[in-house]
């Protein structure tokens, strides 16, 4: 009978270590760190701000990697990239062995290896690790290159992420009660032509997102998203230029909040990347409460590197003048615009023994120092609550409905009309001076003749 009471013993001591021992589910998480945009081939510097934020999670959100080749710009000869009479495409993707290459390249950056050694990292995709410039379903290097990302990822072998199509993903982190939903969505290898208004995540990824959605109720829920979800740049950008984002998809995009509206979650915010800079937006007509976008780009790309230091007040100032409905502009920002134009990160931090528990969102510089931020109390994200009647909020919350594409004509193509009259002007001078040059030297030779 002994052996009975040996066997019966070590059942309940194994029963009580793996009790005892927090599985990586149930760990508390306080703060996840997230970014986009690596061009694997340049310095990476921002690493070591975002080891010293030492995230438990860190996201990537895509064009984690640059795998596609991007052609040179040329408006002349047998290679034409650009203009109306361009014949060859700007972007091409590159081979296997190329995106392998890149891929190991970015994995063993110094500082992001760091990063791995304490850090749980999972990640989805945007166009150029999909594997060519903006684009969607019809690439046709998309199952290749599902599993490259997968492998960059560390997804285990038999993981069923690896046998779907497409790499959407969700992870359930934290103990009960304080639990983190992630939820990444895949906006790559379902989506139809940009202008098409047709679908981004394709159906199998909808029934998953609204299954994910409906799920048991999470303290918090972030869905990353590549591109932007609330920001519609396009629509004060255009005619100059476009870019991409859930705007440019209206049904696909009131679908997505409808969705988050009837599960009745609370919580939920999103995290994108994409745009080269950082912001933080705010849609208060989507849900109860207001839907926060904190978008963090990039890593290593961003709008004022392309300009030399003396005109980087230049990039601030048009960033300003673009007339915006939905970004956050408060004191809190560094400069003026609300955004950031130069290598971010996006941080995530939950006070959970606060009361009420408080959800600091941020973008954050290369030396961890916050641009742009907002500090709310998770009780202030909570579907059963119904919008606030104090006069500045409701302002606010006016401000945060309004479409951008509903600001009067002048705002809104403020933009486009300064650049189309600085052309303007730039025309005429040159007309002027041409014309003024051609009179001296009528005048000249006339001069001359007499003599
Ligand atoms: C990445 O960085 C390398 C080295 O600085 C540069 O040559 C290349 O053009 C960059 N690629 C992109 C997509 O910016
Ligand atoms: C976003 O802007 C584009 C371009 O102007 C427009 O076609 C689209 O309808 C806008 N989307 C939303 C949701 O306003
Ligand atoms: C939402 O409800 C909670 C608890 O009832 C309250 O503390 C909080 O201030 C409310 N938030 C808003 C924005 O009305």
């Amino acid at each position: 009978m002994v052996w009975k009471w040996w066997w019966m013993l070590t059942v309940t001591a194994i029963g009580v270590v793996a009790w005892g021992v927090p599985s990586e589910q149930q760990r508390l998480v306080t703060r996840i760190a997230f970014g986009s945009c690596a061009n694997q081939s340049a310095p990476q510097p921002i690493w070591n701000a975002i080891i010293s934020f030492d995230p438990q999670v860190f996201i990537w959100l895509g064009d984690n990697i640059y795998g596609d080749i991007r052609r040179p710009f040329k408006l002349f000869g047998k290679e034409r990239t650009i203009g109306p009479w361009k014949n060859a495409p700007r972007f091409v993707p590159s081979t296997e062995q190329e995106m392998k290459s890149r891929y190991e390249k970015a994995k063993s950056n110094p500082g992001y290896s760091r990063l791995q050694e304490n850090t749980k990292v999972i990640g989805t995709w945007d166009d150029h690790d999909y594997g060519l410039n903006d684009a969607g379903k019809e690439f046709s290097g998309k199952i290749t290159n599902q599993r490259l990302l997968l492998d960059f990822l560390d997804e285990p072998e038999n993981s069923p992420r690896r046998k779907q199509d497409g790499v959407y993903a969700s992870y359930t982190l934290g103990p009960m009660g304080r639990q983190i939903k992630v939820i990444l969505l895949d906006t790559r290898y379902h989506r139809d032509p940009l202008r098409s208004d047709g679908t981004i995540l394709g159906h199998s990824q909808w029934e998953w997102l609204e299954k994910e959605l409906n799920d048991s109720p999470t303290a918090v829920t972030i869905i990353g998203s590549s591109i932007q979800v609330i920001s519609n740049l396009s629509a004060t950008t255009g005619p100059l230029f476009y870019m991409e984002s859930w705007g440019r998809f209206p049904k696909e995009r009131d679908r997505l909040f409808k969705l988050i509206a009837d599960s009745k979650r609370d919580g939920v915010f999103f995290i994108s990347g994409d745009v080269h800079f950082g912001e933080i937006t705010r849609y208060d007509c989507a849900t109860g409460y207001p839907l926060y976008d904190v978008t963090s780009s990039g890593i290593t790309q961003a709008v004022e590197k392309v300009v030399p230091p003396p005109l980087h007040f230049f990039v601030r100032f048009l960033a300003w003048l673009t007339p915006n409905t939905m970004r956050v502009m408060d004191q809190n920002c560094r400069y003026r615009s609300c955004t950031y134009g130069m290598s971010n990160f996006g941080a995530v931090e939950i006070d959970w023994d606060a009361t009420p528990v408080t959800l600091k969102i941020q973008v954050r510089d290369i030396n961890g120092n916050p641009v742009t931020g907002v500090t709310t109390s998770l009780s202030e994200l909570q579907a059963r609550n119904s919008t606030s009647s104090t006069t500045k909020k409701a302002r606010e919350h006016h401000r945060h409905c309004s479409l951008e594409s509903t600001l009067p004509w002048i705002v809104r193509y403020r933009l486009a009309i300064l650049a189309y009259c600085a052309v303007a002007t730039f025309v005429l001078a040159l007309i002027g001076v041409i014309w003024a040059s051609i009179l001296a030297c009528r005048r000249c030779a006339r001069k001359r003749k007499c003599d």
